[in-house]
Parts: structure tokens; C-alpha cells; sequence
């Protein structure tokens, strides 16, 4: 190892989205390897308002590995960390950096120490899949600190053992998690089915219905879900291999009628396959129900339907609108039923605000004078719910992982060592 003084650190830092999946993972065929029952696509969501940011540091004077998430010291000694870090350490190549006369060989990267700061710009383990962003930093950061030459779909196959949804995180747009078979999991890994320009119509409006941490948590939900549900053989042998190809067409031919109606199908379906779960598994509530009640009625008010919902391991709603005028006519339908409990539609609709003048909401005046949606009318009056919605989240389809090349964006100090 060069480099004569002690004092060296090196540090990457890379910024990772997240992905909403609109044909469900749920079930391992191996809980270590973490390969599952059944193949997975997803959208990946726009890291502008959903994202990971996580900087890796190496250096001699580390005495163990360490990691931050949000600001808070975590333990990085669970299995699934560990994988991932021997997976990604065997895989490290010579790395040098001439200009600061450092120069760390191959065999090298197993004595060194690891210092990881991770940041997510949203709630963690609220439904909105921070572990696959997470998983998916660490393991594209680390590739790139020790200059790993494999590509995206082999660093996808690692992120996979930190957490089944992350491989889907190492590509933007629309992805596959093949689910491989062999016993040693190397063919189970994701692969990028179109970019994020392919379908850029699509907007994404996420309302964010409960923040707190979930009930059950998807790792021990869906291992219940394996022991004891008969329905979810018969979806993953039956069902979902079906609707894997017929999804891959919708994406491919942009035909949102057939997206729509496969996304909403199958989060319902694995919905259901939780409810066949013994002890039984609740993730949505009355407001996720709510939600998807109002977008069916709409669907069907129309000749062909406008959005389509999907839900995750918690309740919050994904609602994934055909293009900017309908999510306008979504977000006036939303803002109806769901009024913000203050006058802050500022901090109510966050992310890409730019829907609300689509809508023509300028503030909460016009939220006030909204009228019932038109496919209600015969069943005036509807009843509104004034606080059930946290907040509302604009995006749409994103880009997959960078790195920041920006040193002022690093969270590791490099004089300190520690989380800035
Ligand atoms: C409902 O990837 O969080 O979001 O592999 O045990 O870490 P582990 O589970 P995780 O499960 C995600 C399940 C899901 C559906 C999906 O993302 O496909």
C-alpha cells in the first residue's frame, strides 16, 4: 500500500434512486441468497425528489467499518451487510490516485476499513422502498471506490443480497428482476427493459398516507406469506409469469390502458396474497382504500383509465397518471377529497410543484372552491377527509445511478472523518 503517511482518506460519493414495483416481488425461495419465487418490474422514480445519497471512505487510519444512516450510527454487522461488503471487497481491483500519491492494490482492500454516510431525501422504512435505494448506493459506491469492473446487472446481483427490490435500483426507467435459476443466485439479477426518455409522459404523484415505520416488515411479511399461502404459488407459478410478458409489451408499446390495468391488478393481488397470509398481513388502510376507490370510479367514468395505483409494503399510494394533463386533473381530484390540514400547500405538494399550476391551484383558496369531481355528481354530497394525507410527492420516471463528482456534496468530512 502506498502512500507513506497514515493520514490518507479516498471517498466516493454517489446518489441512487428509488423504484416502485408495478409487477410485485414478494416471497424468497431463499432467504440468505435472497432469490425469490416469482420475476419483478419496476419504475424507477426520479432521484431529484427520491433518492440515496451515500459516501464511502477508505482509509489506514479507520479502525473497523462504520456506518451512518441519516446522521445516526448503525450496525453494520447483520448478514445482509455483510454479504454485500464481501461481495463487493472480492471484487475490488488496484485503485490510484496519482495526483495525491495514493495507490491502494487489489489485495489491499482486505485489510483496509470502510466509513459509509447515507442520507435519504425521504421517510425511511415508511413504504416507500429505502432499503432498495440504500442497498443499491452502497453496493454502485463502494464498486466504484475500489473500481470494480463488473457492470451494472452483475453490481445488481450484489444489491440483491442486501435487499430483494434493490437490484432494480442500479438502472433508471423500466426494470426486470429476472428471478434466475440457479442455486447460487448468479442468474438472478436485473436487467434494464427501457430507459426513462422511452414513456416521459408518465407522472408520478405518491401520497404519503402514514409516515410511521411499518407493522410488519416485507422480510418477515413475505416469509409468512411462503409458509402459508396457497395463493401465492398459485400466483407465482400461474399468474405472474403471464403478466410479465404482457406488462413487457405495455411498457414497450407505451400502451397505458394495459400498464394501468396490469399495475393495479397486481397490487391488488399481492394485497390479497397478505390477507391469505396466516396471521393474516394489513398494509393498506381505510385511506389507502379511499384512494383506490376514487381512482377506479374515475377510470371508469372515462372511455380508457387515466391512472393507475399501485401500493408497496405500507400505505402509501403510488398513482402513476398517463401524462401532465391528467395528473393535473388527478392532483384537483386529490386535493378534493384530501385537504391539506393547513393553509401550507407549499409544504403539502412537494416535489415537482409545477403540477399545481397545471391544475390551476395557486393556493389554498383554490383548493377551497375546487368542485366534486364530475364522475360523483349523481352522489353529491361526497365526503372529503381533511388530514389523512401526510403530504403528496410529485415525479415521475428517473434516471438510475451517478456519481456525484461534486466534493461538496461528500457527507464524510474528510478532515473530520465523521458525518458532516
Ligand atoms: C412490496 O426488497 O424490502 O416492495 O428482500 O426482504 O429486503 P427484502 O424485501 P424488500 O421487499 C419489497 C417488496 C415490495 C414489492 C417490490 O418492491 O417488488
Amino acid at each position: 500500500m502506498a502512500g507513506e503517511s497514515q493520514n490518507w482518506v479516498l471517498m466516493v460519493t454517489a446518489q441512487t434512486p428509488t423504484n416502485i414495483a408495478v409487477i410485485k416481488y414478494w416471497g424468497k425461495r431463499d432467504e440468505t441468497l435472497i432469490l425469490p419465487v416469482n420475476d419483478s418490474i419496476s419504475v424507477t422514480l426520479d432521484p431529484k425528489h427520491l433518492c440515496t445519497t451515500t459516501t464511502v471512505a477508505v482509509s489506514p487510519s479507520f479502525q473497523q467499518d462504520r456506518m451512518w444512516l441519516n446522521g445516526k450510527e448503525i450496525s453494520l454487522s447483520g448478514g445482509r451487510y455483510q454479504n454485500c461488503l464481501r461481495e463487493i471487497r472480492s471484487r475490488a481491483c488496484d485503485v490510484e490516485d496519482k495526483k495525491r500519491g495514493i495507490k491502494i492494490l487489489k489485495e489491499d482492500w482486505g485489510k483496509l476499513h470502510l466509513h459509509i454516510a447515507s442520507y435519504n431525501n425521504f421517510p425511511t422504512a415508511a413504504g416507500l422502498a429505502s432499503s432498495a435505494a440504500g442497498l443499491a448506493c452502497l453496493v454502485f459506491a463502494l464498486a466504484k471506490l475500489m473500481n470494480v469492473k463488473e457492470d451494472e446487472s452483475q453490481l445488481s446481483a450484489i444489491a440483491r443480497q442486501g435487499s430483494g427490490s434493490a437490484c432494480r435500483s442500479l438502472y433508471g426507467g423500466f426494470v426486470k428482476w429476472i428471478m434466475g435459476k440457479e442455486e447460487n443466485g448468479s442468474d438472478s439479477l436485473a436487467v434494464q427493459l427501457a430507459d426513462e426518455k422511452h414513456w416521459d409522459d408518465l407522472v408520478i404523484v405518491i401520497a404519503v398516507v402514514s409516515a410511521r415505520q411499518k407493522e410488519t416488515s416485507s422480510t418477515s411479511g413475505m416469509r409468512d406469506t411462503v409458509e402459508t399461502s396457497l395463493l401465492l404459488q398459485h400466483r407465482a407459478k400461474e399468474i405472474v409469469p403471464k403478466r410479465i410478458l404482457q406488462m413487457e409489451e405495455a411498457i414497450k408499446n407505451r400502451d397505458f390502458a394495459s400498464f394501468a390495468r396490469l399495475t393495479c391488478t397486481d397490487s391488488n393481488q399481492f394485497h390479497a396474497v397478505c390477507l391469505d397470509t396466516c396471521p393474516p398481513i394489513f398494509y393498506m388502510n381505510d385511506t389507502s382504500h379511499k384512494i383506490i376507490s376514487i381512482v377506479e370510479k374515475w377510470n371508469r367514468s372515462e372511455e380508457t383509465p387515466q391512472v393507475a395505483y399501485t401500493f408497496d409494503a405500507g400505505p402509501n399510494a403510488v398513482l402513476i397518471a398517463r401524462n401532465r394533463q391528467t395528473a393535473a386533473l388527478l392532483i384537483q381530484r386529490l386535493l378534493y377529497y384530501f385537504p391539506p390540514n393547513s393553509d401550507d400547500l407549499d409544504s403539502y405538494i412537494i416535489g415537482d410543484k409545477s403540477i399545481l399550476q397545471d391544475a390551476g391551484l395557486k393556493g389554498i383558496n383554490d383548493v377551497e372552491v375546487l368542485p366534486p369531481p364530475p364522475e360523483i355528481k349523481d352522489n353529491i354530497p361526497s365526503q372529503k377527509y381533511k388530514g389523512e394525507v401526510n403530504y403528496f410527492i410529485c415525479t415521475k420516471p428517473g434516471r438510475g445511478p451517478v456519481l456525484l463528482a461534486d466534493e461538496d456534496l461528500a457527507l464524510l468530512n474528510i478532515d473530520l472523518f465523521y458525518p458532516c
